[in-house]
């Protein structure tokens, strides 16, 4: 016996859920995702992840939106069965199965409903220690990286071909801007001011983002929504990253520069902190 997955309805063995080889999430990447941490058994900011969810699902014009009752049911099966203390929950949202076609089904499909567990060290691990190192890489995804969709194989290479080279991660630049990372956001501070890219359809709108947003705020930090450069990035005086499965962690070397001492920074730590005591508290 696997883990126990949930497949449309149902929770199975992870060796009995199987999909069709039609379902467009394989055909076309046709499919949304969320990734929700799990702290000593509870979900962290679950309802945005699900806002999240509905948006996407909206954007892409999927023939209905899921009830988020059901959602909380079944992650919180999920993490019941499974006996999750520390980890994620990967759901994901498929517009179902249709005949190969390039244009979206015009008859509603019934859509494909699946959710998996993963145990992940997230508060204590060697990323949080000491830091992670990225290498910039051209940012070649679609132009609606505002969409969580799977269609994540761009986001892969540029991932894979970083820890070849020796790094942890790749942060990606469009027109001479930094992006975000392959699967986090990334942020620097310069002279006390802590500072994210402006939302915008090149970044996703991370969850973990906008929580720690607030944890800035409230540790009265400045906080500046803007674009910048590999240069600016490298000269910062800290810089990290964020995401579901990351919570705030620290960057210590972009390329070959090193950041601050080359050790994790002050304010950055203490972001991670307040990160996690919210993250704790808004739990469900
Ligand atoms: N990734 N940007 C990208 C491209 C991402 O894939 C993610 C999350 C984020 C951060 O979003 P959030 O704070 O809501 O997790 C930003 C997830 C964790 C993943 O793909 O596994």
């Amino acid at each position: 016996m696997g883990r126990t997955v949930y497949l449309n309805g149902e929770y199975l063995d992870e060796a009995q859920a199987k999909v069709s080889i039609f379902d467009r999430a394989l055909l076309f990447s046709d499919a949304l995702y969320e990734v929700t941490s799990v702290l000593d058994g509870k979900l962290i900011d679950f309802k945005n992840h699900m806002k999240r969810l509905d948006r996407s699902m909206t954007e892409l014009n999927y023939p209905k939106l899921l009830d988020h009752k059901d959602l909380e049911l079944f992650h919180r099966g999920l993490v019941k069965k499974n006996n999750l203390k520390e980890g994620v929950i990967y759901l994901q949202v498929s517009r179902g199965v249709a005949e190969r076609s390039f244009d979206f089904p015009d008859k509603k499909t019934e859509l494909t409903v699946s959710a998996f567990t993963q145990v992940k060290d997230l508060l204590k691990n060697d990323a949080a220690l000491k830091g992670i190192q990225v290498m910039t890489t051209d940012d070649m995804r679609w132009g609606r990286c505002d969409i969580k969709t799977v269609q994540l194989l761009y986001p892969s290479f540029a991932k894979s071909s970083a820890v070849e080279k020796g790094f942890d991660d790749a942060w990606m630049v469009r027109n001479g801007f930094i992006t975000e990372g392959t699967s986090n956001n990334a942020w620097i501070i310069r002279k006390g001011t802590v500072i994210t890219r402006q939302f915008d359809n090149l970044i996703l709108r991370g969850i973990t983002r906008e929580a720690v947003i607030e944890c800035a705020k409230e540790l009265n930090y400045k906080v500046d929504f803007k674009n910048f450069t590999i240069n600016e990035a490298q000269s910062a005086d800290e810089a990290f990253v964020t995401s579901a499965t990351t919570f705030v962690t620290p960057v210590i070397k972009i390329n070959q520069s090193t950041i601050g001492d080359g050790k994790p920074g002050k304010f950055t730590k203490l972001l991670r902190e307040k990160y996690i005591e919210k993250a704790k508290k808004i739990a469900i």
